[in-house]
This record gives C-alpha cells, structure tokens and sequence, in this order.
C-alpha cells in the first residue's frame, strides 16, 4: 500500500467515524426544536428550556431517562396502534440517538449544520382572534381545600347568529386552572346567578348545563386547534359564553383571571357534527364504585352506533386513578379498530387525538371501552393516602370514566338518531341503577345525600320494580320499553341535560 493510498483510507475512516458520531447540531438539535422545544422555552409550561447545545447538554442523561420510559414528549397513546396526526412521540431510533449522544460524550459536531429553531408566534396561537372576552374580575384561589368548580359569564354582544371555527383558552394562572367546558347561553340565567352572587361569577345555582349549549373545552396541557374539515360551532345571537374552570388549589393562594379567544366564521359548518360519548355524561349512571385498595378496577361500557358517521378525533378522560383507557370499534364487517389504546393514563395530560385520516364507521359499528383503575396505596397519583372507596364524583378525589370519539354525519337526522341512541343507553343504565338501588345516584334523584335523596330513590324504584312481573330484579327486553319511557318522561334524564352539540 503506497503511502498516499494509506492517508485516502484513514481520511476516509476518520471521516466514517465522524458521520456514525452522533451530535448535537446534526442529530439531536432537529428532534429537540421540533419536539421538546414547543413546550421547553421559556415562559411555557415546561420548567427549563431546551433551546441551544448549552441547556440541553446540561439535561442529557435525564432526557436518556425520560424518552426511554417515554414520559417526554408527553403523549399518552400506546405507540404502533393507530395513526394520529398530531402525535408527538419519538420512534425507537429518535430515542436511541439520545443515549448514544451521552455516550460519545455529548459532542455539539458543526454549528454550522444547527437547524434554526422554529419560532411560536407570541400570545395568541392560532392568530388574532375575532373577538377576545376575559373574566369581568379575578377570583381568588385559596391555597387549599376542595377543587372549585365555577362559572363565569362573558358577555358577547353579537347582534346576529354566528358560527365559531375556533376557540383558545388562555388561563390566568395556569398552575390551578385544569380543565374547562364552553357553554354558550340564550336564557340570560347566567348573567342572573353571576348577579345574585357576591364573588365573581356563580356557584351551583343558574342555568343548568342542558339549558346551555356545550361547545367543547380545554384540558391542562392540550395545544389549541382550529375545527378540523371545515366544522363550525353555531352562536346563537345575543348568546354569553359560560366559561366552567375547574380549579385545583395547589398550596398557594393566587388570583385566576382567564380569558377567551374567538374566531368567527362567515361561513356554515360544512356537515353536521357531534361527539359520542362512552358511556355518556362521564360514567355518571355506570355505578363506579372502587373499594379502598382495590389494584384494577375495571369499568365496561358498549355502544352501537344506529347511523353512518365518520370518527376523526378521540379523548379520554378520568381523575387520578384511571390507569388503562381503551376504545375499539368493530365494524359490521366484524373488523376491529382500535380508536385509543392507553396504558399509562394521566390526568395532568388529556387531549383530543386525531386520527389521521377521518374513520369511515358505518351503522351498527360498535364500540367497546374498557377502563381500569388503581385505587392501591402504591399508586404513586393516588390522592388519597390511605386509600378510601371512590365512587363517581365531579371532585378529583372522586372518579369518572368515558371516552368520546368526535364525529361528522351527511344529514341532521343521522346526528339526532344517534343522540337518541345515546339517550336510550343512559336511560337504561339508570334503570339498572335504581333497580341495583346504588347509594352512587343518590345525588341524581335526590339532589342532595341523605333522607330526602333516599326517599326520592325509593320513589323512582317503585314504578321499575312494578314492571319487573317476574320479580327477577331485572328488567327483560319488553319490560324495559314502558320503563324506558318511565325514565324519559321523568326529571333525571332532563336534569342530564344535552347530550352532544347542537
Ligand atoms: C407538551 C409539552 C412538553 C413537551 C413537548 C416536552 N415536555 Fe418535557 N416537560 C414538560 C413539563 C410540563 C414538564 C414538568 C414535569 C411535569 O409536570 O410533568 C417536563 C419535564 C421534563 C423533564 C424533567 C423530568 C423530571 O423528572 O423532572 C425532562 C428531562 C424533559 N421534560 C425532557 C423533555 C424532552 C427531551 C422532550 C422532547 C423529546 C420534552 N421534554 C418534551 C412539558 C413538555
């Protein structure tokens, strides 16, 4: 070998060597800008940022550790299941480069080769709103005690009907708002109670949710999107939006004064749409009770879909003990999809997943959802130590359980068939409830715990329990027609309120 020959092959093994070397600038930088940084800059949720080699060397073996166990990027549907376009988790090779980087010993390679770091428009993430509404006043936070649920009313002053493309929530103090719902109301009622209360805007009294029309919310760590597929929500003209926050003291006392974005569109929605919730109204009539200790409480619900529809985005939703989070739909065809698959449910991170191609779910498609929770002291989200038995609740300590697939319809009848649908099952899952005479509803048929709560259950029982003529404690298929009507022309299902969007 010439010794010239010698100098070629080394040059080109030395430079073999240093293509394979993973760095920052070539390999970790375009992962970390585009799927950490969103989130790790500064004045965003995450405590550090992760904005240029310094930062994120200094972070380097954690962030071995929390891409291995896949606790960052923080996405929570089991990974090679379905297809959603707003996902954010790594591929095994994207985590394998974060270990192989710490150890070549964390080598930044040619700043030249950094990608730039995209940039995130300040304030409002989906542009300039329409119209922007904000809390009349602040409402303070205690440091502790109970979670607060809250209403608050702002006015919107529209002079003729509308429709909504989208809508973002910005928390005043994003460290105790975890969840909200929009409502819009018609009935002024809202604007009286928010009076008739001397702190900023209202408890329990006011318009009940199903005098409201519900239009979606913001759960804490979820980004804001436009309505996919040309999706409008309809304003009714001269409407208020009700903002419900959910507040969860965190041991200091703050001041929360959240506003709203709105972004109007000239333009109809372009199909029906709605959600399908199961099972509905978060599990309220599904009879959850998980005794203290209990390691995997599971909760089943099944629904048939009487209609045509198209799925195009999922999400889930428990407290703190949920665990397992699974939807599948079976087709007519007896094909299965999953539509969400989770094994590592967690409160702090609930979002809507979108698919990536709308689904296709034609009638008589029926889903299976299956939820397990951990109510043992070795569960680390535990709120209660030791544990108690939970039953379902709105606090945090309590627990609930659905999942809701969003979906579109081709006609308005396909959308308010499978509202009845969805009525149907609650109304059967109450007749179930008042048969079993669970001390879970009690507050339903009482409104309140207690001697009134017991005697209205009693009340509603009676009338189910004369239809039962085989006295087996059950209601047979027959038997359920006259006590599903019972139940419909009774106050429970009105005081359940709407069921999806108008
Ligand atoms: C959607 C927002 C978001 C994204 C995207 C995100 N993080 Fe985080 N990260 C957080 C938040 C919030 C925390 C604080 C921990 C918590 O409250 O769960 C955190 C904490 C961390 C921590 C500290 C963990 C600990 O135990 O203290 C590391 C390390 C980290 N992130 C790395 C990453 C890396 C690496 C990526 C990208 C591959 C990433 N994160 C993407 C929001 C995000």
């Amino acid at each position: 070998m010439t010794s010239s020959t010698r100098i070629l092959l080394l040059s080109l093994i030395l430079s073999a060597s240093a293509q394979a070397e993973v760095n920052f600038s070539e390999h970790i930088a375009p992962i970390v800008f585009n799927n950490c940084a969103t989130c790790h800059r500064e004045g965003q949720i995450a405590p550090f940022a992760l904005t240029d080699y310094a930062s994120v060397k200094k972070h380097a073996k954690q962030m071995v550790e929390v891409t291995g166990d896949r606790t960052m990027p923080p996405w929570h549907a089991d990974p090679g299941f379905i297809e959603y376009a707003n996902d954010r988790s790594l591929s095994k090779d994207q985590i394998a480069l974060f270990s192989d980087w710490l150890a070549a010993g964390t080598p930044e390679g040619d700043p030249a080769k950094l990608p730039a770091l995209p940039v995130i428009p300040e304030g409002w993430q989906l542009g300039k709103p329409s119209q922007i509404v904000t809390m009349p006043e602040p409402f303070t936070v205690p440091a502790e005690g109970n979670d607060i649920y809250r209403k608050f009313v702002m006015p919107l002053n529209l002079d003729h009907d509308t429709w909504v493309s989208g809508v973002e929530f910005h928390p005043g103090d994003p460290k105790v708002v975890h969840h909200i719902l929009y409502y819009l109301d018609s009935t002024g009622k809202g604007r009286q109670a928010d009076a008739a209360d001397p702190s900023p805007g209202f408890g329990g009294n006011g318009p009940s949710n199903g005098e409201m029309r519900y239009i979606g919310g913001w759960d804490v760590g979820s980004q804001p999107n436009l309505l996919p597929h040309g999706l409008r929500w309809f304003v009714p003209k001269g409407s208020d939006l009700v903002v419900q926050i959910h507040y969860h003291p965190n041991g200091k006392e703050t001041t929360d004064q959240s506003s709203v974005g709105f972004y109007y569109s000239e333009e109809p929605t372009a199909r029906p749409w709605s959600i399908i919730p199961v099972p509905p109204h978060f599990g309220m009539l599904q009879g959850i009770e998980i005794d203290a200790g209990e390691k995997e409480h599971i909760e089943k619900a099944t629904f048939t879909i009487p209609t045509d529809c198209e799925a195009f985005a999922v999400n889930a939703h428990a407290h703190y003990l949920g665990k397992r989070m699974e939807m599948t739909a079976t087709l007519p065809d007896g094909t299965t999809h999953w539509m969400l698959k989770t094994s590592n449910w967690d409160f702090q991170w609930q979002e809507d997943y979108t698919f990536k191609q709308p689904i296709k779910l034609p009638a008589g498609t029926r889903l299976d959802v299956t939820l397990s929770y951990d109510n043992s002291a070795e569960n680390p989200r535990n709120p209660t130590h030791p544990p108690k038995r939970v039953i379902w609740g709105t606090s945090t300590t309590d627990e609930m359980g659905v999942i809701t697939i969003q979906v579109m319809f081709n006609t308005k009848e396909q959308k308010d068939t499978t509202h009845q649908a969805l009525r149907d099952f609650l109304a059967n899952q109450m007749i179930d409830r008042l048969l079993e005479g669970k001390e879970s509803i009690m507050d339903l048929v009482g409104g309140r715990r207690g001697k009134s709560a017991a005697k209205a259950l009693e009340a509603a029982r009676l009338p189910l329990l004369a239809l039962d003529l085989d006295h087996d404690g059950k209601l047979t298929p027959e038997e359920r027609i006259p006590a599903i009507a019972f139940i419909m022309a009774g106050p429970f299902m009105k005081n359940l309120g709407a069921i999806g969007f108008d």
